[in-house]
């Protein structure tokens, strides 16, 4: 009897002493860095690309990039309830020091396909993208490098995301890290291909299915519509006040989505947030207002090819 109570205190004794020397490990040794690149690239020049970089910056990274000084310069994106504790976005206007001043264009490339930044860390889920073109991603730097207001250098300095025991845990085990990138090409479909290219600016480009499917951490970053609940809503999202809304279901089921609403519906509802029965969205939801009628009717046309999902957000 003894001798079973010794061995079974020695074996916790030892699962204890494992369990200490992982938090140990978790605290005190560095996140994993990986080695910073560089992507070269072509930065369009005709004006219809450069259009379409304006608009996925304005209407995509400045809805969490946009400072109080009306430039790209950060700001605060959740409370200190956050499980990931108080964190805001940072500034990328072109101040060199405050800002992404200091990064080429190769650099910048090489960070929004993978996420790694150019010291090597990587810098979460939030920008990049695996399925974004070439064209549309050499737009959006060229936009970051023009003479837009939104970009020139600001001195606000927000600190980004400083890692804290959940978050160092995720990234040390590996369930939170870079976007695997094979580096070949991706093209924009062509748009006379309507659904296909729908998918692509409801997806790769503006981002909607990653707010309007179940959930962030259950969205797929390589196949969108293995995403749980792809485009049934559901996902909570914050507003720049913190004030959490979910998200619409916006597949074609008449009841629980929007398969009673007609493209001028649809059309207002995301560049304007009226809905037609005259209610106004949340700002968790961000007013694509630029988007041109191309874009919006491919969206619209592929949204009505996607599986319907019965379910009813609370709103
Ligand atoms: C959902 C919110 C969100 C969106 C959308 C978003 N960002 Fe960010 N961004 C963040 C946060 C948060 C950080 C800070 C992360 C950190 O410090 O770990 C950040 C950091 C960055 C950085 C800093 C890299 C560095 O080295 O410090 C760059 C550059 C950047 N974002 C560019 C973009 C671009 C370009 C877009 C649009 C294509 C975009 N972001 C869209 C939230 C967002
Ligand atoms: C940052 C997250 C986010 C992104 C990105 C986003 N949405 Fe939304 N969207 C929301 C939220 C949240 C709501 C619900 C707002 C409310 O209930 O007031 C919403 C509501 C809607 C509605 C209204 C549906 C209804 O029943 O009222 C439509 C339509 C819509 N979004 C379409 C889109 C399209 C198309 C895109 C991409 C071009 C998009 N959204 C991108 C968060 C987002």
């Amino acid at each position: 009897m003894k001798k079973f109570l010794k061995i079974v205190g020695i074996v916790i004794a030892s699962i204890i002493g494992i369990i200490l020397c992982l938090v140990a490990w978790v605290m005190f040794t560095d996140v994993p860095s990986y080695p910073p690149k560089s992507l070269s690239i072509q930065i369009p020049t005709d004006s219809l690309t450069l259009h379409t970089g304006k608009v996925i910056v304005e209407g995509r990274c400045a809805y969490c990039h946009l400072g109080t000084d009306n430039k790209l310069s950060g700001r605060q994106m959740a409370p200190a309830s956050d499980p990931f504790g108080e964190y805001s976005s940072k500034n990328i206007t072109q101040d060199k020091t405050y800002g992404i001043g200091s990064y080429t264009k190769e650099q910048l490339a090489y960070f929004l396909r993978t996420g790694i930044n150019q010291h090597g860390k990587y810098i979460g889920p939030w920008m990049a993208s695996v399925l974004l073109s070439d064209s549309d991603l050499g737009a959006v730097i060229a936009y970051l490098k023009s003479d837009s207001p939104l970009v020139q250098p600001s001195s606000a300095n927000p600190q980004g995301l400083q890692p804290n025991f959940l978050l160092k845990a995720l990234l040390k085990f590996g369930a939170f890290g870079p976007l695997k990138y094979d580096e070949k090409p991706v093209a924009t479909p062509s748009p006379e291909n309507t659904v296909a290219f729908g998918k692509y600016v409801a997806t790769a480009r503006y981002s909607c299915y990653e707010c309007h499917s179940n959930s962030f951490e259950t969205n797929d970053q390589y196949e969108p519509e293995k995403s749980i609940g792809y485009f049934g809503g559901g996902n909570p999202i914050p507003d720049n006040q913190f004030k959490t809304t979910l998200s619409a279901n916006i597949t074609m089921s008449p009841t629980t989505g929007i398969g009673k609403w007609n493209y001028d519906q649809f059309m207002r509802a995301v560049t304007t947030g009226e809905r037609p029965d005259g209610k106004v969205l949340s700002a968790a939801m961000p007013r694509l207002h630029a988007l041109d009628e191309q874009e919006l009717k491919a969206i619209w046309e592929y949204l009505r090819t996607v599986p319907v999902i019965e379910n009813k957000v609370a709103r």
